[in-house]
């Protein structure tokens, strides 16, 4: 199957596209990252896609004012112009409308530093230790129209620590987006995931490793 061809939207360091990035050099990964596109010019991850050798592209949000729909067609312009069959949100800033989600059904992912359905939206760590909750974690899942929804792709949890900061909490989970976000993606683009019922299932065989980050509707081994 050939890989498929990859776009990662951001808007600020990069560190998950830099750990799909990295996941990507191995030949046998599903996916190629094609393109790296970044809605603000002084994004720090856009260096280090170029750096990595990866095609950047920019388009400034505040060029189109509050006009969200120019905007997002000129992102779907430059993503058609490179052929790309997925798109990753990776810490990209901007809410998409309907009408940009709907061109990319079950191919859009986006990775929330949260346990969701819990904690959606901003400052996720800090309002985690304030709820006095003693797991967080993790989120990949397909773009919906509402923010932080739609099904689950793969997920993982981190204890939450009595003395927990939200920096030392933001850390403990952002190691943990590194491992879900490549192994989510490696599975959409191997064209494992699919959506029953508004749930992932996941066919085909799930090494032990794998298994904790994903949901228990494995489909058959
Ligand atoms: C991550 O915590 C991600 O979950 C959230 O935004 C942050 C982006 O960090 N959506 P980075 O740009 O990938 O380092």
């Amino acid at each position: 199957m050939p890989r498929k061809r990859t776009a990662i939207l951001i808007s600020g360091r990069g560190s998950n596209m830099t750990a799909l990035i990295e996941a990507a050099r191995d030949r046998d990964y599903p996916a190629e990252i094609a393109l790296v596109l970044s809605n603000r010019p002084d994004a720090d991850g856009l260096q280090r896609a170029a750096d990595a050798g990866i095609e950047t592209a920019m388009v400034d949000h505040r060029t189109f004012g509050k006009d969200r729909l120019a905007f997002e067609r000129a992102l779907q312009d430059v993503l058609l112009q490179h052929r790309i069959e997925i798109v990753c949100l990776a810490g990209f800033m901007r809410i998409l409308t309907a009408w940009f989600v709907a061109q990319w059904p079950e191919r859009m992912l986006n990775i929330h530093p949260a346990l969701l359905p819990a904690f959606k939206g901003l400052d996720t760590h800090r309002r985690a230790i304030e709820a006095g909750v003693t797991e967080h974690g993790a989120t990949v899942h397909f773009v919906v129209p509402e923010m932080d929804s739609g099904p689950i792709i793969a997920q993982g949890r981190v204890p939450v620590h009595p003395d927990d900061t939200a920096a030392a909490l933001a850390a403990r989970v952002l190691a943990l987006e590194h491992r879900i976000y490549p192994l989510a993606l490696k599975l959409v683009a191997s064209d494992r995931v699919h959506v029953t019922n508004g749930r992932c299932v996941i066919t085909g065989a799930i090494g032990p490793e794998d298994a904790a980050y994903l949901p228990a509707l494995a489909g058959p081994q």
